[in-house]
């Protein structure tokens, strides 16, 4: 069960990495260019959003069946030694969560907008904001603070 998890979480980062760079990029270009925004545009607003939510969801879920977090509650102040062990427990979920919340503002703001270029630049903004801190709390094999594989 938590090995599944671990393999969706692993790889559903990348739907999200892929699919908030395309969203950033049609922001930007949208914007840059004066474009319209299409049904297209919106369904990759909509659907970047929805593959963070399904990637909040796996990781709450992992967050509850993992064995480290688990032993950071059970003995907190120990734990609070071990980096990766509180890496995981409170900075990658808390910058995820944090990510996932301006994503999802940017995301209801950019829909609300009245006129395209609007639309593109509140997606662009928002998005490229939590795109970062993504990023960089992603455990990355070149990360400094946390590694992980790339696949599982
Ligand atoms: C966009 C959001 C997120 C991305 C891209 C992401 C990505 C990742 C990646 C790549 C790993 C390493 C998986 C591996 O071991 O191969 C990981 C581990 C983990 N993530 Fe996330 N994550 C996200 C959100 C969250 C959230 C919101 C939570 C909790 C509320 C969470 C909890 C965890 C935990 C607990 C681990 C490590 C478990 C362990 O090693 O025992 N993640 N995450």
């Amino acid at each position: 069960m938590y090995s599944t998890l671990i393999f969706l979480h692993s790889l559903t980062r990348w739907l999200v990495v892929i699919s908030l760079t395309y969203a950033i990029y049609r922001g930007y270009t949208g914007f840059k260019f004066q474009k319209t925004f299409t049904k297209t545009d919106n369904a990759v607003r909509h659907w970047t959003a929805t593959i963070a939510h399904i990637q909040l969801i796996i990781g709450i879920l992992v967050y509850t069946q993992s064995p480290s977090i688990k032993y950071f509650w059970k003995h907190t102040r120990e734990a609070l030694r071990n980096w990766d062990v509180t890496f995981y427990s409170l900075v990658h979920a808390l910058i995820m969560l944090l990510a996932i919340v301006l994503l999802t503002v940017g995301s209801a703001k950019s829909k609300r907008m009245p006129t395209d270029p609007e639309k593109f630049k509140t997606m662009l903004i928002w998005f490229f904001i939590a795109f970062m801190l993504i990023f960089i709390a992603i455990p990355w094999p070149f990360s400094p603070l946390s590694n992980r594989p790339f696949f599982r």
